[in-house]
């Protein structure tokens, strides 16, 4: 795992921006893995920048989406379909063909799941898969519990994220309880993982991670530990606790984090 300390929340955005535009120009069929919340937006800014100043090509890229509400559709502003679109797919040119997303009205929800990781490998699987990750650390919305699911499903949401999440919606009633999510198979598969976490609320389960030596249920995002590409990119406020612990004498550096790059790099 390397780990990527960023100045703010700005230096993170370009940072992981710049990952990604550097894999579309290696690859410009990449198979690219998105994520929403409030965690990616400034990526998706940036890359939308690169787009329209640097001529970033996004018309060969395919994109799977991690997850989206259940019992919503996607003319619904709080959808994940409509996320996508306000703020990163109208503004770039991919084409929408090539844009895969869960349905959150699917019908038959299985064989949609089912579908979607059919889909995902007759592409050939996915290059490279952005992830944000929940206090709770969820990663999609594969929540903590006594077992994980590796393939897309529809799952429900623990009260923690319900509550994290209701600040997008009027009250906490209107939240979904309900989403369809890759599992952690699907999202293990994927070739390389840039993993981001901006701000205080998330700085100790990032914390936890940085110092995790095991894989557990209670975490899905130590599932990582397994993958061995793996960037993780965080601001100062997410890595205050880390800071602390790896600062204090006593401590020793973590071995599965490979790498540390600070900021200015
Ligand atoms: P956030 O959500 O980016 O809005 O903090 C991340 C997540 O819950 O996975």
């Amino acid at each position: 795992m390397d780990l990527i300390i960023a100045k703010d929340y700005s230096d993170l955005s370009r940072r992981a921006s710049r990952i990604i535009a550097s894999e579309i120009k290696k690859k410009p069929d990449l198979v690219l893995g998105l994520a929403t919340g409030s965690t990616p937006l400034g990526t998706y800014q940036e890359l939308v920048r690169l787009y329209r100043e640097e001529g970033l090509d996004f018309s060969r890229v395919v994109t799977f989406n991690l997850d989206e509400y259940y019992g919503i559709s996607m003319d619904n502003p709080q959808s994940y379909h409509y996320y996508m679109f306000e703020n990163f797919f109208k503004h770039v040119n991919i084409k929408p063909e090539n844009i895969h997303i869960p349905d959150g009205m699917a019908g038959d929800v299985e064989a949609h799941c089912k579908k979607y990781d059919e889909e995902i490998a007759k592409y050939g699987g996915i290059d490279l898969q952005l992830l944000g990750i929940g206090q709770n650390g969820h990663i999609g919305f594969n929540e903590p519990g006594d077992e994980l699911l590796t393939a897309t499903h529809l799952t429900n949401l623990t009260q923690n994220t319900i509550e994290a999440n209701s600040r997008f919606f009027k009250s906490m009633d209107e939240v979904p309880k309900q989403a369809i999510t890759m599992g952690l198979g699907t999202i293990i598969q994927a070739k390389k993982i840039v993993l981001l976490a901006s701000g205080k609320n998330k700085a100790e389960i990032m914390a936890e991670l940085l110092d995790e030596n095991a894989v557990s249920t209670k975490n899905p995002a130590s599932f990582l530990l397994l993958h061995k590409d793996v960037t993780v990119i965080i601001d100062e406020e997410a890595a205050k606790i880390y800071r602390q612990m790896t600062q204090s004498p006593d401590s020793s550096k973590k071995l599965h984090v490979r790498e540390v790059f600070l900021w200015p790099s």
